[in-house]
């Protein structure tokens, strides 16, 4: 199981923080060329990080390609901007995983970034897998198409949310509680699973300062379904790893679940009660699903 719960910004224009993309243990490594990047600095940061993803692609074909290598995505400027066509054709051919397209709210955004794509595929001959298409939903128009973008493209399999953008497009007050962020996170999730894509990664969390409270609107991000965070400070890693791994109570409960079932099942039995809760067929799949999820988490730290 691949996992995806830490998504770090690195400013395209930052050249000591893309320096030191390789030794972080983030799942993934978002370069950015959009909001991070002053416009002035555009083409320098398109350089910088077509630079960094070139080494990064010559070093993994080298002998000594790390173990849990992070994904390399790159967040481009939006295709009605004088950048994006550029954006994407410096850095599609660089190995990347996939391209993040801010501020999508119809599908047409969807189908001109999936043309080039497929263009530039037809043209450097097969290669496996396709680049991936993330869409930012980071606006009210964004959040109610969310379901049709979600199938606007098969390379799309997993959405991001951006909280700031769209409290300031719905003119809405960001508090660390979050509740006005609460009807788009669980419409994001639930248009995402509706799609068949797999659940979507939550926004940031500004206050690097504050480990606690990142924690906190991580538990809550996971409750509610989100499967990762994008993350703008390396401090930000170790508490969202911890905070999307299943604690050692839920992992014993997890344990007894199973135990209690499969006793009932080879008594001739089914649903049982297990200190005073009841154990059916889905509450044993959660169950599974928590082991397997602390199993991957086990084996990605190792
Ligand atoms: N990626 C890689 N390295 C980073 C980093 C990042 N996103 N953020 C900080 N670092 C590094 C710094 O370079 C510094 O390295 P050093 O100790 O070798 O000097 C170290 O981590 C500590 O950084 P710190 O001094 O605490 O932060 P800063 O003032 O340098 O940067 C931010 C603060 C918020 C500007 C920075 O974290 C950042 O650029 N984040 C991403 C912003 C972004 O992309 N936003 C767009 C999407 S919301
Ligand atoms: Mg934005």
């Amino acid at each position: 199981m691949a996992l995806y719960r830490t998504w770090l910004f690195i400013p395209g224009s930052e050249e000591k923080k893309i320096a030191k993309a390789g030794q972080l243990d983030a799942d993934v490594i978002l370069f950015d060329l959009e909001d991070a990047v002053a416009v002035q600095e555009k083409e320098v940061a398109r350089e910088r990080v077509k630079a960094a993803l070139l080494a990064q692609a010559i070093r993994r074909h080298g002998a000594n390609e790390r173990a849990n290598e992070p994904h390399y995505f790159v967040r481009v400027n939006p295709p009605d901007t004088p950048f994006f066509r550029d954006d994407v054709e410096a850095v599609a051919k660089l190995g990347i995983t996939g391209v993040v397209l801010p501020k999508v709210e119809e599908n047409e955004h969807v189908y001109v970034l999936e043309h080039l794509l497929d263009q530039w595929e037809a043209d450097a001959g097969t290669r496996q897998p396709p680049i991936e298409i993330v869409p930012l939903i980071e606006t009210a128009r964004g959040l109610y198409h969310a379901y049709e973008l979600a199938k606007a493209s098969k390379r799309i399999r997993r959405l991001l949310f951006g909280s700031v953008d769209y409290a300031l497009d719905i003119r809405a007050t960001l508090t660390k509680q979050g509740h006005e962020l609460l009807y788009a996170r669980s419409h994001l999730v639930v248009a995402s699973r509706a799609a068949g894509l797999e659940p979507p990664i939550d926004s940031v969390f500004l206050d690097v300062h504050d480990s606690a409270g990142l924690t906190e609107e991580t538990r809550l991000a996971r409750q509610l379904g989100f499967q990762g965070k994008l993350i703008i400070h390396p401090k930000q890693i170790a508490p969202v790893h911890d905070a999307f791994a299943p604690t050692s109570e839920e992992r014993a409960e997890a344990e007894s679940v199973i135990a209690a079932y499969e006793q009932s099942v080879a008594a001739g039995g089914g649903v049982i009660l297990l200190d005073g809760k009841m154990i059916d067929l889905p509450v044993v799949e959660r169950a599974r699903k928590t082991l397997d999820t602390a199993r991957s988490m086990e084996r990605r730290k190792a």
